[in-house]
């Protein structure tokens, strides 16, 4: 990429990128104060920076091919403009020395897929300006400021799995995360694995309402259970005393966050990795509801390849993107066969990565 003078008549000063991710273990156990496992895709964003010469910062997205002029202090802008304006303000209210910048933006992670392209787009910028103005920040600072970027300044009351994947999974290494403590592990794939991810072709539909009613069953199960998050319930039983659907809810969480603890233990083979997210994905259908004819037939499509280790929903669930631990080499001939099969159904599936 070597566009940025063509747009802003001076060489960039500094370039940084941050790639999207999916979930392997741990959907629905962020706001439970408790374990994921994301993992980086190959598809990135990049973001190249100089310093401006007035007060006026200008982005330009190469994909959107939408030009943004802000100023620190007036009114965040709509669209891609508030992710990076947000960055800019997170860092200026904690007092770090940020000056208007000039931003190319260029990104090849698909947006609206589940793939957490917002979380790639602010930890890239939050790292361009880290090296541009040499700030005194960790890859955890990135990731926390990433994350108070989004929930003030695109009002997305999001976690924080998505902008720690960005900033510190890697294609081959999963992300073990405790998202109450931020301790984390790097962790090598399962040995002869590989991962696809297909999207079901079905956009996620009802996933705002579902997703915070979700969460409000999650804090309801561990008010009443008598806990701070349902990650603290050390007696499953326990959750067998609540109401339905709270105990269905409570047992999603429960057992995935142990999955997420068994699939993090050293030397795992691909098939037990594979085992637990197929149990994810049932637990995640019967017990969380956030599941969908759709995904349902294509995970099961996925499950029963002789060369796939396991697969699951990925995500919020109610549409959007499946994923498949398969045999090293084979992802992509098995990507091709399960979609003839599912399209055959009249669904318009498509790989994603
Ligand atoms: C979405 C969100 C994630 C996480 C999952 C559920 O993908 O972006 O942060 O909450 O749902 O596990």
């Amino acid at each position: 990429m070597n566009k940025f003078a063509d747009y802003f008549n001076i060489q960039p000063v500094v370039e940084a990128s941050a790639p999207g991710r999916i979930n392997l273990l741990g959907e629905y156990t962020e706001y439970n104060d408790g374990f994921v496992l994301p993992i980086a895709i190959p598809q990135r964003t990049w973001v190249q920076l100089a310093p401006s010469n007035d007060p006026w910062n200008t982005f330009f997205s190469i994909n959107l091919n939408q030009l943004v002029h802000y100023r620190a202090g007036d009114p965040v802008p709509t669209g891609f403009g508030a992710y990076l304006a947000g960055c800019i303000n997170v860092l200026r209210e904690k007092g770090y020395s940020v000056h208007a910048v000039n931003a190319l933006i260029h990104s090849n992670v698909p947006i609206g897929a589940g793939l957490s392209s917002s979380a790639a787009l602010e930890v890239a910028m939050l790292k361009a300006l880290r090296a541009l103005f040499e700030l005194a920040l960790n890859d955890i600072d990135i990731a926390l400021n990433a994350q108070q970027a989004e929930i003030h300044f695109t009002g997305i009351h999001c976690g924080i799995m998505d902008q720690m994947a960005a900033t510190l999974a890697t294609e081959r290494n999963m992300l073990f995360l405790d998202t109450r403590t931020l301790n984390y592990k790097l962790l090598p794939l399962p040995k002869q694995s590989e991962l696809i991810v297909i999207h079901s072709g079905v956009p996620r539909r009802l996933s705002d309402s579902a997703y915070n009613q979700r969460r409000i069953e999650c804090k309801t199960a561990a008010q009443k259970l008598g806990v701070t998050a349902l990650r603290d319930i050390v007696d499953s039983a326990a959750v067998e005393t609540l109401p339905p659907p709270l105990n269905r809810r409570a047992r999603h969480v429960i057992t995935e966050n142990a999955r997420v603890l068994m699939a993090a233990a050293a030397g795992i083979k691909a098939d037990e990795f594979g085992k637990l997210m197929n149990a994810s994905h049932q637990s995640l259908s019967d017990d969380f509801d956030v599941s969908i004819p759709a995904l349902n037939y294509l995970v099961a499509l996925l499950q029963s390849h002789p060369a796939v280790y396991g697969a699951r929903l990925s995500g919020a669930g109610f549409g959007g993107a499946c994923i498949a631990l398969t045999r090293n080499g084979l992802g992509l001939d098995i990507a091709n066969e399960v979609l003839v099969d599912f399209q055959a159904e009249g669904y318009r599936g498509y790989l994603l990565t």
